[in-house]
């Protein structure tokens, strides 16, 4: 089973293939999820510390480059499929939202497409 660390959280056994959104948010993290992990809101963004992974959804891709995002991925759109250590920047607290977003389903939406 795959390691995940959280900066400044703390470090992780996690299911295989676990949604990255939904590792984090069950270790406590307060992570939005705006749209429910449909790759359409960017609130799920993460940084990689270490163990990005190479492959993409065309959903999450079409959507990072919509909104001219580097450096930052979608935690909706990551499977934990590998060890990874990443930073948690855009979290409930503070955010002025009144809560996460809708919970995001166990697989990954929309279907992926891998690029
Ligand atoms: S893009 Fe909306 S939850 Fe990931």
């Amino acid at each position: 089973m795959p390691i995940l660390t959280i900066d400044d959280v703390g470090t992780y056994t996690v299911p295989d293939d676990q949604r990255l959104v939904l590792a984090i948010e069950q270790q406590g993290v307060d992570i939005l999820h705006a749209c429910g992990g449909n790759a359409r809101c960017t609130t799920c963004r993460v940084e990689f510390l270490a163990g990005e992974p190479s492959a993409m959804t065309r959903a999450e891709k079409d959507k990072l480059q919509e909104r001219g995002l580097t450096g930052v991925r979608l935690a909706c759109q990551i499977r934990c499929d590998h060890d990874m250590t990443v930073r948690a920047i855009s979290r409930l607290a503070g955010s002025g939202r009144a809560d996460a977003g809708p919970p995001p389903a166990a697989e990954i939406q929309p279907p992926p497409e891998w690029v």
